[in-house]
């Protein structure tokens, strides 16, 4: 009995040929096309076959491709796609990375991905090249031999139980990923694998092992053996950073959570922090005992204005708020500074106050409301106020609800996260060195804390 096992979906393409339970032959398609490690691991390369290598096991064993029993694939389409399992249509779109992804699908180009697996009997009858036609003569896609679809650990799994000297043995896989699981660990006895346990795409020490690879400047899916190599030759700087990447769980589950560069920063720069675990309600009772935050939080945004991404927040609720934040951002005692309301709360402060995200318009403070505000209402009675609703910017949204919730103030002092003559903050470090030449209180960036002595003490 023959059978030919096929790898072809991401890299590495290669056949080998088993004669009852012997293996003739095995190759890499590489050697034969002088294109290292055959394809790149792309949706557009997932049809392409390693014929050469199979024509050579063939070859090995002196037989055709009609003499073999068995192919077998090592991945399971119906593993990646189940919900399409049986069907006849698949809808793929002319350019599937320029739209959203749609729910049935992990990633964009899944459907083309899958297709090409799922013909891959025909492109094995159909669509050896011209010179190696003769040993792949009168195939069909249907056999004659019989196609089996292997979940892809399986065959990792068997690759290297079965040829190993062992009957009974613990088994670990781990790669990139198969169709889902990324890692896989079970017991094989005699000829049956048992698994015990998988875990599943995201989750992948094997794609963080790329990532590391391509942020070194090499190629990944081909040059990790150099970081391996490199290695060596460093220490262990990034451990605990890396610990924290790839947290393990119980029963053989890990997660890789991707890295917090503001955390990277903050532990480099030895400043103590602390991550808040909510971070609206923790500002908020800073800002509700009269403290000054430094509030960094997302992508910055464009224009002069600061609107809740690079912005000072304070209490309006205390006139001398004002002066105070003049003195911070030394900037002269006569300007005002401006709040930000809750959208569904502005017109019940502002006269005539509509929705004014980008704090282009200037309103009457409501006179009933004027002494609750002082701190914004400049010295004509006026503010220039910008409107929040929770779409545009959630954690800013809940942290002014909280500070209404605790005041009845839906109101907070916004203003522009700099100091004297500087443009508004940039980077996590930008804030840092405002923050700590300056007499803030304390420092809210992402979900990290940083304070100073409080103010009471
Ligand atoms: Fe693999």
């Amino acid at each position: 009995m023959h059978t030919l096992g096929i790898n072809a979906v991401y890299h590495d393409s290669s056949a080998c040929l088993i004669r009852d339970g012997t293996v003739v032959a095995a190759a890499e398609e590489e050697r034969f096309t002088h294109e290292k490690h055959a394809k790149r691991p792309v949706p557009f390369s997932t049809w392409e076959l390693p014929y050469h290598a199979i024509d050579y096991c063939l070859r090995e064993a002196g037989i055709d491709l009609v003499d073999v029993d068995h192919v077998a694939y090592s991945y399971d389409p119906h593993l990646l796609g189940g919900q399409h399992r049986g069907a006849t249509t698949i809808t793929l779109p002319l350019e599937p990375s320029a739209h959203p992804v749609p729910s049935e699908w992990e990633a964009a180009w899944d459907p083309l991905f899958l297709s090409s697996i799922v013909n891959a009997p025909r492109q094995l009858a159909d669509g050896a090249p011209h010179h190696l036609r003769a040993r792949f003569r009168g195939a069909r896609p249907d056999g004659p031999y019989q196609w089996h679809f292997v979940a892809h650990h399986l065959a990792h799994a068997a690759s290297a139980f079965h040829a190993s000297p062992f009957d009974h043995a613990a088994i670990l896989t781990l790669d990139g990923r198969g169709e889902q699981a990324t890692t896989a660990y079970g017991l094989g006895d005699g000829n049956q694998i048992a698994w015990l346990g998988q875990v599943n795409m995201p989750h992948s020490l094997g794609i963080l092992y790329e990532q590391v690879t391509s942020y070194l400047g090499f190629l990944h899916s081909s040059d990790e053996y150099k970081v391996m190599a490199l290695a060596s030759y460093g220490k262990p700087a990034f451990l605990a950073g890396f610990r924290e990447v790839v947290q393990v769980g119980e029963s053989g589950q890990y997660t890789i959570q991707p890295p917090c560069l503001i955390e990277a920063f903050l532990r480099w720069s030895k400043l103590p922090y602390r991550r808040m675990s909510d971070v609206a309600a923790e500002v908020a009772t800073l800002l509700v005992r009269d403290q000054v935050i430094g509030w960094f939080q997302g992508r910055m945004e464009f224009g002069p204005r600061a609107l809740g991404a690079r912005s000072i927040l304070a209490s309006p609720i205390h006139a001398e708020m004002q002066a105070r934040l003049n003195d911070i951002k030394d900037r002269e005692d006569f300007r005002p500074v401006a709040p930000v309301v809750l959208e569904e709360e502005a017109a019940k402060w502002f006269v005539d106050a509509g929705v004014s995200p980008f704090m282009l318009f200037v309103h009457d403070v409501r006179p009933e409301k004027a002494d609750r505000i002082p701190a914004v209402r400049h010295v004509d009675g006026t503010a220039r106020i910008q409107t929040i609703n929770r779409s545009q910017n959630a954690r800013y949204y809940d942290l002014l609800r909280t500070f209404h919730e605790r005041t009845g103030v839906p109101v907070l002092v916004n203003t522009s996260f700099n100091t004297r003559g500087e443009p508004i903050v940039c980077t996590p470090r930008d804030a840092v060195e405002s923050f700590w030449t300056s007499p803030l209180d304390a420092l809210a960036v992402g979900s990290f804390l940083v304070q100073k002595q409080p103010r009471e003490a």
